[in-house]
């Protein structure tokens, strides 16, 4: 069975951090091969991983729209797209990417993403795990990339409004009746012990909490610009990131 964990939280709070970090612990523990999902459109989970995206399925499917007769024309739209989402699709070390780029524009493309469904949803299947980072906010948790998950984990910063922000962000994501399995709330960059006023801020509703430290060797990493692929794997967020990839199905 295929595990879908999605990552969300407010603007700059370490989602694709997170994703990322998570990617390559959930890969280490299963020996599998891993699923990531850029789903930000303002991606920047590929060079997180340390790899070059260049193509996105946004493009694919403006490709697919404009060549519409002709794909029909010559052969089936379904094997297009397979080719297309193949080309796609950014092969690691120990995950495959997909990068999903702009969403669409003013065209008819509901065929189109129905086909993509389709395929995301047979593509998902092959693997143990999916991490999917998702634009800020919640509005953008799109349906169209998933409307069940394993684990919906929501990013927040150690302040008492990104507590209140992380809150709401999941009673919106209850609102659009996402399947659910299970919420992880994740406090990032903390120093130190989460002093008491934020403990007790912490909103209800979560199965989870976890904390994951601030740490030195990933604002290094931002700095010059490395792929957190490098980051030292006994580092303060990667063991903490560890023990939450343990936790989740
Ligand atoms: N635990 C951490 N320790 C130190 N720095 C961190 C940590 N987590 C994230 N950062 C830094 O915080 C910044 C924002 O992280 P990231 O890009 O992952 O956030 P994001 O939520 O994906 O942002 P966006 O909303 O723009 O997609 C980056 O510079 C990253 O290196
Ligand atoms: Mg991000």
């Amino acid at each position: 069975m295929t595990s879908i964990i999605a990552v969300a939280g407010k603007g700059g709070v370490g989602k694709s951090t997170l994703a990322a970090l998570l990617v390559r612990e959930l890969a280490s523990r299963s020996g599998k091969v891993v699923l990531a999902v850029d789903a930000d459109p303002n991606s920047n989970l590929g060079e997180k991983l340390g790899v070059e995206v260049e193509r996105t399925i946004g493009d694919l499917r403006e490709d697919l729209l404009k060549r519409s007769d002709e794909v029909t024309a010559g052969g089936s739209k379904q094997e297009a797209m397979q080719y297309q989402l193949r080309l796609a699709m950014v092969e690691g070390r120990d995950f495959d990417l997909l990068t999903m780029g702009r969403s669409e524009g003013r065209g008819c493309y509901c065929y189109i993403n129905n086909l993509l469904r389709t395929y995301l949803d047979s593509i998902m299947s092959d693997y143990p795990y999916v991490v999917i980072d998702n634009e800020a906010g919640m509005e953008h948790l799109s349906r169209r990339t998933c409307q069940r998950m394993d684990a919906l984990i929501i990013v927040t910063d150690a302040t008492k409004v990104g507590l209140m922000t992380a809150g709401r962000i999941l009673a919106l994501a209850r609102e659009m009746e996402l399947e659910i399995g299970s919420a992880v709330l994740v406090v990032n960059r903390v120093k130190g012990e989460l002093p008491r006023p934020l403990k007790d801020a912490i909103p209800e509703g979560f199965a989870r909490v976890a904390l994951v430290p601030h740490d030195q060797a990933i604002e290094d990493l931002a700095s010059s610009g490395g792929p957190l692929t490098s980051l030292p794997r006994n580092s303060t967020a990667a063991q903490a990131v560890r023990e939450l990839a343990g936790e989740l199905r």
